[in-house]
């Protein structure tokens, strides 16, 4: 039996309509644009602001797009994954509120918990899909309300994430498509990122809840070393893995973090800056929304061809880098 390959055949986003600048951001913490600009490279996030609207509503349009750009059916998907880390619900999952709404009846699908690698890990594992014949059309979708897990009086937190979602349609390729990754989870700095409260360990009770510990801990100094480390380490073991130089790669489509992490991986890549998505400064750090944003926002400058790279860290730590020779 020949391999087959998947390929993104369709890409569709959600940005909420409500847009947190810097500026607001002043009124709120005691920080300032300049401060979260030169530290960071955001100037603006998207807060999805509707109280009964969460990660499922802002998946499930994102969805509806790619579909539509895909020129298929609901009901021609056999499967969809969704990277996220604020589901609606820890269960049903948010695959099953997408599956209802964007009417894909022949579906199954499940959540996937990588935090800003989510986007990454779902696209291998959607790849796989297709790749072992199992299924010929997957939803990969990456949606994450971070404000739900934000304490907007943290100075050190609130001023990197956003909210947002991005979805994709992989399919069979006829040539190109997904063709490598390279993924890492390594679990010794738990703590360094994390939700504290809320799962089976510590359940919500009235001290969880007036400790904060709901909200996202993060020590950012690790974080930053880690995935400056992280995400240009893999880049780099898929470039060689690939016989690849910076002068065969069109893209690099980095998870946007923080502008230094990118920089820093970009450089040790020895990419020219021209070749890097970057979007961090009207969105922030979406979580497993950024990478399908950036590919939405580029998508009339991608052609077949295209040698992409596809680079992400996050909590847990999960780290990893995916090459596709782009191919609609
Ligand atoms: N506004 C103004 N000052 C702030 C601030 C803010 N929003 N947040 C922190 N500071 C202050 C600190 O209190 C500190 O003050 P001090 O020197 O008086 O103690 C000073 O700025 C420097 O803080 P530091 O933590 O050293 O800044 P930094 O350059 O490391 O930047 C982060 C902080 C959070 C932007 C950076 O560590 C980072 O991006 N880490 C990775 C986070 C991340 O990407 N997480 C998701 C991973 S997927």
């Amino acid at each position: 039996m020949s391999l087959k390959r998947a390929k993104i055949t369709g890409i569709g986003r959600y940005l909420p309509e409500y847009i947190l600048t810097n500026k607001e951001l002043e009124t709120m913490v005691e920080t300032d644009d300049e401060w979260i600009r030169t530290r960071t490279g955001i100037a603006e996030r998207r807060i999805l602001k509707d109280p009964d609207k969460a990660s499922a509503f802002m998946a499930t349009e994102a969805a509806k797009e790619a579909i539509s750009d895909a020129n298929i059916n609901a009901d021609e998907i056999d499967a969809i994954i969704v990277g996220t880390v604020t589901p609606d619900y820890f269960f049903p999952a948010t695959a099953a509120l997408v599956q209802k709404r964007v009417g894909a009846v022949n579906a199954w699908g499940f959540d996937l918990s990588a935090a800003c690698s989510g986007f990454l890990f779902a696209l291998s594992s959607g790849s796989m899909m297709i790749e072992s014949g199992r299924a010929k059309k997957v939803l990969v979708i990456g949606a994450d309300k971070m404000s739900s897990i934000i304490d907007f009086k943290d100075r050190t937190t609130c001023i990197l994430f956003g909210d947002a979602a991005g979805a994709v349609v992989l399919e069979e390729a006829d040539s190109g498509g997904i063709i490598d990754f390279v993924h890492h989870t390594d679990g010794d700095e738990e703590c360094s990122l994390y939700q504290p409260a809320g799962g089976s360990l510590n359940p919500p009770t009235v001290e969880s809840v007036q400790n904060k510990l709901h909200y996202i801990r993060q020590d950012g100094k690790v974080v930053f070393k880690s995935a400056t480390r992280g995400m240009a380490d893999v880049s780099l073991e898929i470039m060689e893995r690939n016989n690849l130089t910076g002068d065969d790669i069109a893209w690099l489509v980095p998870h946007q973090a923080n502008l230094r992490i990118i920089d820093a991986t970009a450089r040790r890549m020895g990419l020219d800056p021209q070749k890097v998505m970057i979007n961090i400064e009207k969105y922030g750090n979406t979580t497993a929304a950024t990478i399908p944003l950036c590919l939405y926002d580029w998508k009339d400058r991608l052609k077949d061809g295209d040698n992409v790279i596809l680079a992400a860290f996050g909590g847990g730590f999960t780290w990893g880098a995916t090459y596709i020779k782009w191919e609609k």
